[in-house]
């Protein structure tokens, strides 16, 4: 079969490199790709006429996966699913994986994603949404009289990582309100916001496999518990990121804590889709907080999660086509998950200055022999094949997120010291990562 991957991150270079993998795969498009997927085996990369997710763009891929007859088209990023590429697949009769626009709403507006744990008692943070600047204003102010507690504030719409704002006192909460509020600095996606009471713990993402279909009883799979690591610095310190870095699975995530995601926040999850009457034959990703074996639920996202998928994938010992299948036939139920045993380290080396800005363009240089040493995997997220001044094939960055070291290892130690011994076989100018991934020690 043909597959279709859509997206161009290290996400993306992971599920290619893994869908290529499975004996049923002749070959696989990426669009866009990147310079990590031009160089896999039995891997392609697609040029695209607008960017995603434009309709330009949307309906060209239609076209490219009735042309070319493709089987299966799995989509990474958030923007093209609430854009409604699934819905655009499915009406012309062909398999991709992904939620309906209807559900896509888990992640596109953090306003229904709120209503719905309610709606459904899936345990979350409690919450109250705001249209009205002054209201919002209003409601800060009192929550700062009366608790010495910060204040989450959630812009309603997709805004690329930037739209959660933890503000620690009422100057901080009202500057963001007026920022997102009143001078739309993040567009339409601040219009309305969800503020919510600051939960402690430890993070955890555990990704699924969903599917529900109106008028049957639906199935949520989910994988083993992942942990992305999103400040930039060592300790969970400095500014938020896309991730730097990932393991699988998650040592503190006891099989208690695991029972209790699956009673309060899956189950009456999966309850309000079938109810809701949504579409989803995709993947879901839950981002927890934990504490003391209590599982609270964050958000939603309704794809899989980036870099988590780069630290799952190794440990994936089932063929993911077969798991496509499954989700789009309605036979998830009596799929069996297989996984490695072991454990997988995932670092992310960044460029000088991410996540603020920086310079792309240089050289990346990979001592292979060293590299393969250690069994990791490198799956790339910014970086493109250009011909160097020698006249060969070679990567040059072209993000702030350059790319990833997954290290399979029998342990979480054994996994750590491979990946860091993979990190030092790479180099590029301004190369930056963090060393304690899966070490964490939080900061009080
Ligand atoms: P979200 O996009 O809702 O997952 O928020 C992004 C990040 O903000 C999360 O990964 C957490 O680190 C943090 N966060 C979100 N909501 C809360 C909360 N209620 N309490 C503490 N931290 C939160
Ligand atoms: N790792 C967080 C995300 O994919 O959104």
């Amino acid at each position: 079969m043909k597959v279709l991957v859509i997206g161009s991150g290290g996400r993306e270079h992971a599920l290619a490199w893994k869908l290529a993998r499975s004996g049923r795969v002749k070959r696989v498009y990426v669009a866009l790709g990147n310079g990590g997927t031009e160089g896999e085996t039995r891997c392609e990369n697609l040029g695209l006429p607008g960017t995603l997710p434009s309709v330009e763009a949307q309906e060209a891929l239609f076209a490219f996966a009735r042309q070319r007859g493709i089987a299966l088209t799995v989509v990474g990023p958030e923007a093209p699913l609430t854009a409604g590429i699934v819905d655009r697949f499915r009406s012309g009769g062909l398999a991709i994986i992904g939620p309906d626009t209807n559900a896509a709403r888990l992640e596109g507006s953090k306003v229904f994603s709120k209503a719905f744990m309610e709606k459904y008692g899936v345990r979350t943070a409690r919450s109250r949404t705001f249209s009205e600047y002054t209201q919002a204003a209003a409601y800060a102010g009192e929550h700062f009289k009366q608790r010495d507690r910060p204040l989450v504030i959630k812009a309603d719409g997709l805004a690329g990582g930037k739209g959660v704002f933890i503000a620690e006192h009422y100057a901080a909460a009202e500057a963001t309100l007026t920022s997102f509020m009143q001078e739309g600095s993040l567009g339409d996606a601040g219009k309305a916001v969800v503020l919510e009471a600051f939960l402690s713990g430890q993070e955890v993402s555990v990704l699924a496999a969903v599917s529900v279909v109106p008028g049957k009883a639906g199935t949520i799979l989910p994988f083993i518990a992942a942990r992305d690591h999103k400040r930039r610095f060592a300790g969970g310190r400095g500014p938020n990121t896309g991730g730097m870095g990932a393991i699988a699975p998650v040592p503190d995530f006891s099989s208690a804590a695991a029972e209790d995601f699956r009673r309060f926040i899956l189950e009456p999850s999966l309850r309000g889709m079938e109810q809701e009457g949504m579409d989803y034959r995709g993947f879901i990703f839950f981002g927890l907080m934990v504490q003391d074996g209590l599982c609270s639920l964050l958000e939603y996202n309704v794809r899989l999660g980036d870099p988590e998928t780069q630290a799952l994938v190794p440990l994936m010992d089932f063929d993911l086509t077969e798991l496509c299948d499954a989700i789009l036939r309605g036979r998830l139920q009596d799929f069996s998950l297989r996984w490695k045993g072991g454990a997988v380290c995932a670092p992310v080396a960044v460029a000088a200055g991410y996540p603020g800005s920086y310079q792309t363009g240089y050289p990346i240089t990979l001592d292979q022999d060293g590299f393969s040493q250690t069994g990791a995997l490198l799956f790339i997220a910014g970086a493109e094949k250009k011909e160097s001044p020698e006249k060969d094939s070679r990567l040059y960055t072209t993000g702030g997120r350059v790319l990833s070291v997954s290290a399979w290892g029998t342990d979480p130690e054994d996994a750590w010291e491979r990946a860091y011994r993979g990190m030092g076989a790479i180099s590029f100018e301004g190369m930056a990562f963090r060393t304690d991934i899966g070490r964490e020690i939080p900061h009080p």
